[in-house]
């Protein structure tokens, strides 16, 4: 095998890089959604892999902005379509696409990478960390009662398609993901992609409904989900399978539940992309009955880490020098960091480190959702005990980390 040449992508090699990803992860090809796709790379940041002219590594990136704990957001890239062909796999064509996606990012000035990942075995040795958990729900309408004591909702249902909820969507989504650490902001081919609804996609499900709730005639949360029915020997057994729950405040929140989980001829309810833990659970007279499986979620991988530690807010205030090594790349370094809930400053220093760790273990702490005590309880981060508590209550944050946005 001769040593694969590496370029950056363009919209010509479409076609090719689809029938490349069917290969790689062993899908049935499908043309739907192809155009959408497409235009939803950013081929100036699709990295090619070729070997005598045969596509045989893809990775590509978007360009993002993540909103960190403190409401702010950052430039990040979304690493993505990242596939090596099962013929040159474990040849190191992975780490050399890694690199230069890192270089990329690098030389426009973001402060982070993120992905999602297929197995959550690959990417710690590139500097990555677990930082926003994802979850899956499940439920049985029959265990779906509220607790006594959680007040009823006062305002009104609306069930709208999709294309008829577009506007409020765009309008609600922004404003309920303000201030949550993890979440992106959308780009339009996010947009676009979360709109369409292809047949092909729906396995035996409806198309997807979107449910308003307003209150005061001004629309306070959505719901999009899709049915599926099934009878059994004792009635109706169908599903109701919930994507995205947006809501701009606890009574949106619990109004939109409480619909969901009562909707005629259903037996079971099932969410993806939920935040961990999920506060549907404070809502259920037995909570015990939702079912919550968890999975590493978002992954960052900082950069640039002054720029990345300034722009969060501090849960308490306080001051400590982190040296953070970073094995694959570059962006090691020994910082005091001086932070709050009002505002932080990170700058390179000479003064000795309080607390030494990884690049990824500093993705998995950024947004607040891992505790750096736990890491360092396992070894994963050193310091002495003081320093350790000290950044644990800095880093945390209140708002569960979390993005609905899979890349
Ligand atoms: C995952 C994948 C991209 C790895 O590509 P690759 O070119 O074989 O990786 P490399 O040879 O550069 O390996 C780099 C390192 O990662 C490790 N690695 C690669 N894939 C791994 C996996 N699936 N699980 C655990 N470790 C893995 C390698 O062992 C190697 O470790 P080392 O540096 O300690 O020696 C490739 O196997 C693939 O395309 N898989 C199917 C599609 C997929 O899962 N894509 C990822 C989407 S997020």
């Amino acid at each position: 095998m001769t040593e694969p040449t590496i370029r950056t992508g363009t919209p010509n090699d479409f076609t090719r890089m689809v029938a490349h990803f069917d290969l790689v992860f062993g899908e049935a090809p499908n043309d739907e959604g192809l155009d959408n796709f497409k235009q939803w790379l950013e081929f100036d940041r699709v990295i090619l892999a070729e070997d005598a002219g045969e596509l045989v590594g893809t990775a590509g990136a978007n360009s993002y902005r993540v909103t960190v704990p403190g409401g702010d957001t950052v430039a990040a890239a979304g690493l993505t379509i990242v596939a090596v062909r099962p013929t040159h796999r474990r040849s190191g064509l992975l780490r050399r696409m890694m690199r230069r996606h890192l270089e990329d990012v690098r030389d426009r000035g973001e402060a982070a990478s993120m992905l999602y990942a297929s197995e959550s075995s690959i990417y710690g040795r590139f500097g990555y960390g677990s930082a926003a958990p994802s979850g899956e729900i499940s439920l049985q309408r029959s265990h779906g009662a509220f607790r006594r004591d959680i007040p009823a909702a006062r305002g009104t249902y609306r069930l709208l398609d999709l294309a008829a909820a577009d506007a409020i969507m765009r309008q609600i989504h922004p404003l309920a993901t303000a201030g949550v650490p993890g979440a992106l902001v959308l780009r339009e081919p996010d947009w676009v992609r979360r709109m369409v609804d292809y047949p092909s996609r729906r396995e035996g499900h409806t198309p997807w409904r979107v449910l308003i709730y307003d209150r005061d005639g001004e629309p306070r949360g959505y719901a999009r989900y899709r049915q599926k029915d099934g009878w059994g020997d004792g009635g109706p057994e169908g599903t109701v399978a919930v994507r995205d729950v947006q809501a701009l405040d606890g009574e949106a929140f619990v109004a939109l539940w409480r619909f969901l989980l009562d909707i005629d001829l259903s037996m079971t309810i099932a969410a993806t992309h939920r935040p961990v833990p999920d506060p549907l659970r404070l809502l259920l007279a037995d909570p015990r009955r939702l079912v919550e499986k968890s999975s590493d979620g978002l992954w960052v991988r900082p950069l640039d880490v002054p720029a990345l530690l300034a722009a969060r807010r501090y849960r308490v205030p306080g001051s400590v020098v982190i040296e953070v090594s970073d094995e694959f790349f570059e962006a090691g370094g020994r910082y005091q960091l001086e932070g709050g809930p009002d505002g932080a400053t990170c700058e390179p220093t000479a003064a000795a480190a309080e607390i030494s760790l990884g690049v990824e273990q500093l993705g998995a702490v950024y947004l607040g959702g891992q505790a750096l005590d736990d890491l360092a309880w396992v070894g994963l981060i050193q310091g002495d005990a003081a320093a350790i508590r000290r950044a644990n209550d800095m880093f945390s944050w209140p708002i569960t980390p979390h993005n609905t946005l899979h890349f």
